[in-house]
């Protein structure tokens, strides 16, 4: 048979820069070019622990809550809400696709407060998607494509893991402000206020609404007060990424605060919800994307391009997960139980912080672990240094980001002590 002329193929090495291969139609594989990428920082933290077969092992990777036995926790309120619907028996047909318009309102009214001048004018756009990431992925593809004023998007240091390769995927470019002071273990106020003074005019910043991932620090109200004046003094585009409402304070009302407060200083931003961890609807991919506008019109047409670019990627979002949310969100008595659930998981949260602290004296660490009390939401950042961090799950099989990050919430009483001394050992 005559030899094919070679081919040009475009091969991806990890998810960085694509390079060029060359293959022949003799080659045994299309994919010879492909290297082997490595694991996700956090949803490969599970893989590893997966194949640990020590039964003292703890999964304190990825932010997924647990109850105190230690098992994946489904609300009440979301059975009770499949119940009612599995017995209307809906029916299975295409979502608009811009999602389940219930959900998108409730969504909206949720982060925004129900009577919200945004609402009431008619000058936001929310649509359904596929989680945060989703959401957060939908809103990278839409600056990419309609923001003029600049390709920057300014995150703070150091911020999930996930929004790097969400934002530099769509074509934008990252950039940095700073926001943690490893000194303090706390909120670098200043250095955040310095750097965003010096951010130029119209780049998007990104802001975490509340339970900054990862560090579990968040600036307080008066300091929030005066990031908003700064980011307005300098036109910035603010991208408020909401993933953990009700997971700081336990309040969904004070955890939406910061949200509020732009809106009201005339910030029209942009706005990621999840429901993977408020409701614990993680594999059911729920979430939303909103833009405030200037007014109804400009919603409308902002809407039609979000259509425009959904369509080829996903066509339209899943149903179920959204009609559980929504009907937990407009069922009063589901409300309330959910509301009590949410105050429940962060409480649990905090109790286990103050345990781990105490653990840690116990065990004779000299150490200041006042911070592991102090922050807030699922995760705490320890501390600890990678070589600690590889020593702790060689030695203890606790697993954690490499970062020090640990999610609080797969923390339990049955192993909080374990946890306490495999710190301490590592870190004295
Ligand atoms: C996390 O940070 O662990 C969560 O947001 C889950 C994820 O997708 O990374």
């Amino acid at each position: 048979m005559a030899l094919l002329k070679s081919t040009k193929v475009f091969v991806c090495l990890g998810n960085i820069t694509p390079s060029v291969g060359v293959m022949s139609a003799r080659n045994s594989s299309w994919w010879g070019g492909v290297q082997m990428g490595p694991p996700d920082p956090i949803l490969g933290v599970t893989e590893a622990f997966k194949r640990d077969t020590n039964p003292k092992k703890m999964n304190l990777g990825v932010g997924a809550y647990r109850d105190d036995q230690g098992k994946p926790f489904v609300l009440s309120c979301v059975r009770k809400a499949e119940a009612l619907i599995a017995a209307k028996q809906l029916d299975k047909e295409y979502l608009p696709i811009g999602g389940l318009g219930e959900f998108t309102k409730a969504c909206a009214q949720l982060a925004l407060g129900a009577d919200n001048e945004v609402l009431k004018s008619g000058r936001n756009i929310t649509v359904q998607t596929i989680s945060g990431t989703g959401s957060l992925r939908i809103g990278a593809n839409f600056l990419s494509r309609f923001h003029g004023g600049s390709r920057d998007v300014y995150l703070p240091k150091p911020s999930w893991g996930n929004h790097t390769p969400i934002f530099r995927d769509a074509g934008m470019q990252l950039k940095a402000y700073r926001y943690y002071d490893p000194s303090t273990c706390g909120f670098d106020f200043n250095g955040a206020l310095e750097d965003i003074s010096k951010i130029p005019e119209q780049s998007v910043i990104l802001l975490h609404a509340c339970a900054h991932n990862p560090t579990g620090v968040d600036p307080r109200p008066e300091q929030w007060k005066e990031i908003s004046d700064i980011v307005k003094k300098r036109n910035l585009l603010v991208f408020f990424d909401m993933a953990y409402q009700g997971f700081a304070s336990g309040d969904i009302d004070r955890d939406a605060w910061a949200v509020r407060y732009f809106i009201e200083q005339g910030h029209n931003i942009l706005l990621s919800q999840s429901f993977a961890k408020n409701m614990g609807l993680y594999g059911e991919r729920v979430g939303g994307f909103s833009v405030v506008c200037k007014d109804n019109e400009e919603a409308k047409r902002v809407e039609s391009q979000l259509k425009i670019l959904i369509r080829p990627i996903y066509s339209n979002p899943p149903m179920n997960g959204a009609r559980i949310a929504t009907t937990i969100l407009n069922t009063p008595d589901l409300r309330a139980i959910w509301l009590e659930e949410v105050h429940g998981m962060a409480n649990r949260i905090i109790k286990m912080r103050e345990q781990l602290a105490a653990g840690l004296k116990k065990n004779g660490s000299t150490h200041n672990w006042q911070h592991v009390i102090d922050q807030i939401g699922m995760f705490c950042f320890t501390g600890l240094k990678p070589e600690q961090v590889e020593r702790i799950t060689k030695e203890f099989s606790v697993y954690m980001t490499k970062d020090g990050r640990i999610s609080m919430a797969g923390v339990s009483s049955g192993n909080v002590e374990y946890l306490a001394e495999a710190i301490h050992a590592v870190s004295k």
